[in-house]
């Protein structure tokens, strides 16, 4: 399949520049051919640093007076989210509406899914009404590899129980480059609830290809030893591993996904593993301070940490946009079969 990039499109007509620089040209020549983006753990260095590039050259439409490119015009994106999600939802509903798409979004809650109807069967009926690419959201690890097996449509992983959040990793790596310059070489310290969360799955995925010092700090009851494994170190002493900090990614509590206490009390957690200002005078000055949202102010940060100088947590926010219409784009545009034998 191949999509249109925003050049020589109706654009122009709204007396608008097109981009035709080389990120644009290298986003048109290089061979995209995943389907399916479900996590960050298949990907290679070079598929990584491709979404980065796409999503620099689409980052400039977010600027324009009309918000738009025909790169998916005429494709139809559904939002399939089981869990509730405030960011990437509306990010990925307006990077489709960027791209001209058509877009649907769709509520477990107030769905046939509370009639009993089963995830396969949402999918296919909805599949019939001439959908391209499914974004799911869901509370089961893996379900969103499922829908590849059901459908003929692109899926993407919009964050699947505690296994991946690629998209959101995408978002804090395309941040970190965009504000240090570089990936490789940095180290990087992320924080807190590490056993339940999916964004420090990906994040330890994407990170270290790109040639990061990952390091997951937690109580020892949030941070599996298995994080080794992965690549990254493991640390129970938040102001040591500061000290030599580059990047700190700030992580909640996710106590949605606890069965039991992992930790005696909260005062406690925010003593140990907070990020307060007193805690920053032991680092860099030039700490970038992430967090993937949304933030339990008072908990996992301090409100003037979140809003201070070296916090660059809106500007996450606002970059989900362009990673999402790279995403988007190019699993679009991918020539690997989406379902060889939909069961
Ligand atoms: N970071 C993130 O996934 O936020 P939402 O749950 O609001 O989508």
């Amino acid at each position: 399949m191949s999509v249109d990039l925003p050049e020589n499109e109706p654009a122009a007509q709204a007396g608008q520049t097109i981009q035709s620089n080389s990120s644009i040209e290298q986003a048109r020549d290089y061979v995209w051919s995943r389907p399916h983006l479900l996590g960050l753990e298949d990907l290679s260095a070079e598929e990584l640093l491709h979404i980065l590039k796409t999503a620099e050259s689409f980052q400039e439409v977010s600027t324009r007076s009309i918000k738009k490119v025909p790169a998916l015009r005429g494709r139809v994106i559904v939002n399939l989210f089981f869990e509730d999600s405030t960011r990437t939802r509306m990010s990925f509903i307006l990077a489709a509406q960027r791209l001209s798409a058509d877009v649907l979004d769709f509520a477990a809650s107030k769905s046939s899914v509370s009639k009993g109807e089963s995830l396969r069967d949402t999918v296919r009926n909805i599949e019939a009404m001439g959908v391209d690419t499914f974004v799911i959201r869901h509370s089961a690890a893996g379900a969103p590899h499922y829908i590849t097996r059901c459908t003929n449509c692109h899926v993407i992983n919009a964050g699947d129980g505690q296994h991946e959040h690629p998209t959101q990793a995408l978002i804090d790596i395309f941040t970190i480059r965009e504000r240090k310059g570089r990936i490789k070489g940095l180290n990087v310290v992320i924080v807190g609830d590490i056993a339940h969360s999916r964004v420090a799955r990906s994040n330890v995925w994407g990170l270290t290809k790109l040639g990061a010092k990952v390091t997951v700090v937690g109580p020892t009851t949030l941070v599996p030893k298995a994080f080794e494994k992965m690549g990254a170190s493991v640390s129970h002493n938040l102001d040591a591993a500061l000290k030599e900090a580059d990047v700190v990614n700030m992580l909640r509590i996710q106590r949605e996904r606890m069965t039991s206490q992992v930790f005696p009390s909260t005062e406690e957690y925010v003593r140990l593993f907070g990020l307060t200002r007193q805690r920053l005078r032991g680092t860099k000055p030039d700490l970038l301070i992430l967090h993937p949202g949304p933030i339990n102010r008072g908990v996992e940060l301090a409100s003037d940490v979140a809003d201070g100088p070296n916090s660059s947590i809106l500007r996450q926010v606002s970059n989900g946009l362009a990673i999402r219409m790279a995403v988007l784009f190019l699993v679009n545009q991918a020539t690997g079969d989406t379902c060889a034998d939909p069961q």
